[in-house]
């Protein structure tokens, strides 16, 4: 139950040991007191990842209280979102991991790392049997990319943590980090990958302040070219990114997508993108009111991030994130069939939702208690929603209501 036990007990005591400001704190157990002290950080952290990433928020984990607070609660919250996207497409997740036999080492890239979040992620896929197999896994390789290194060093302990804990990872995992901006990492990097991740950092990087220009002669920004520098080395699993739901970046996101699919970088077909996209036509949501972005009703375990979540106003029963998964030429994704749609909306007055075509949405009339919801995948010929909802390793995913 690796959850739990990171959750509740390895990165509270870690945390405690590292961030405690007075020695005789630090190897006594976490408790009410400390979450009460640790909270500041987390509560502070909250208001600047709400507010409007225009302004140059990059260097926060300089400052030990955002580490520590990062860690506590953004963590769990954070990984929760890849658990569900992994779980969500697990065709994709297999291909990762055949990739990583068949090569002798289970590449995987973290890009804007932080703590190793997506990574810590992908450890609890691995190590859940229902998920990954009972088969033994391959060595796994991580290679982290951040521009603030002391965060990836607090992750990389946990991860070391972690993987002499459980049985089936010990002596498997090794992380690699580079101090750099992601960008520059990614057009660098020349080994083949069996999953790239980038978690919460396409939304964030100031690419023009990195490198003194917007694009490139073909019009293409950095992210872009990183990318598509990217798609050419990964295979496996492909590249997954995760963002936050705002609309900003949610549309941030689509755009990268289109500009990858007009400029070729990507294959111009659906089975280039394991997800949230079933066609490769320009994405009807890369701009204006609506955007593209998921809510999965979760329950994420730990008693503390139960009670900081409660501190921070709500309790966190929902899980909200925009993504793209790109496929790997070498392992595309299956052809989506031409009746099935994504709806990209609540049901709106009770009776529409809105469903993804290429260059627009489309409207459906639904009975109100069709029990279709956002992100459902419909097949216009049963009008069955279809979209596979089993719980994530250690996260309670919550019938809808
Ligand atoms: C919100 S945190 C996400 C951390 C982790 N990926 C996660 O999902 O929890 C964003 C991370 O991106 C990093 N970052 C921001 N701009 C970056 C850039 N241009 N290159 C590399 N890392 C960057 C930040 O330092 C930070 O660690």
């Amino acid at each position: 139950m690796v959850w739990p036990w990171l959750v509740d007990e390895a990165i509270p005591a870690w945390v405690k040991k590292n961030y405690s400001p007075r020695e005789s704190w630090k190897d006594k157990p976490f408790s009410k007191d400390d979450a009460l002290f640790f909270f500041k950080g987390i509560e502070e952290l909250s208001e600047i990842f709400t507010e409007e990433r225009g302004r140059a928020i990059t260097h926060y984990f300089n400052h030990p209280k955002f580490r520590s607070g990062y860690l506590l609660y953004f963590l769990p919250l954070q990984a929760a979102k890849f658990a569900s996207v992994f779980q969500l497409h697990p065709g994709a997740m297999k291909a990762a991991l055949d990739h990583g036999r068949k090569t002798g080492t289970l590449r995987v890239l973290d890009l804007g790392a932080g703590p190793g979040t997506a990574s810590i992620a992908f450890l609890a896929w691995a190590l859940d049997p229902r998920l990954s197999g009972s088969e033994e896994l391959p060595p796994i390789e991580f290679h982290w990319c951040d521009t603030q290194a002391k965060i990836m060093e607090d992750g990389k302990q946990l991860v070391e943590m972690l993987a002499s804990h459980f049985p089936r990872l010990r002596g498997k995992v090794r992380v690699v980090t580079t101090t750099a901006p992601w960008t520059r990492f990614a057009s660098n990097f020349s080994q083949a990958t069996s999953l790239v991740l980038l978690g919460h950092v396409i939304n964030e990087a100031s690419f023009a302040a990195q490198t003194g220009r917007d694009s490139d002669e073909q019009g293409l920004d950095p992210a872009t070219l990183a990318i598509s520098h990217l798609e050419t080395r990964a295979e496996g699993g492909g590249i997954l990114m995760i963002d936050p739901a705002a609309r900003s970046s949610s549309q941030k996101l689509s755009r990268l997508r289109d500009q990858l699919l007009e400029a070729g970088k990507i294959e111009n077909a659906p089975t280039a993108i394991w997800g949230p996209c079933l066609h490769a036509g320009r994405c009807p949501l890369a701009m204006g009111r609506d955007w593209c972005h998921f809510s999965i009703p979760a329950e994420i375990p730990g008693h503390y991030f139960k009670v900081f979540s409660k501190n921070l106003g709500s309790e966190k029963n929902w899980l909200k994130f925009s993504y793209l998964w790109l496929a790997a030429k070498s392992s595309p994704a299956p052809t989506p069939s031409q009746e099935l749609r994504r709806v990209v909306s609540d049901v709106i007055d009770s009776s529409t939702v809105l469903l993804c075509e290429p260059e627009k949405v489309e409207r459906l009339g639904v009975n109100a208690l069709s029990g279709i919801h956002r992100g459902d995948v419909i097949n216009l010929n049963e009008r069955k929603s279809g979209l596979a909802r089993s719980a994530p390793s250690g996260i309670v995913i919550r019938p809808r209501r």
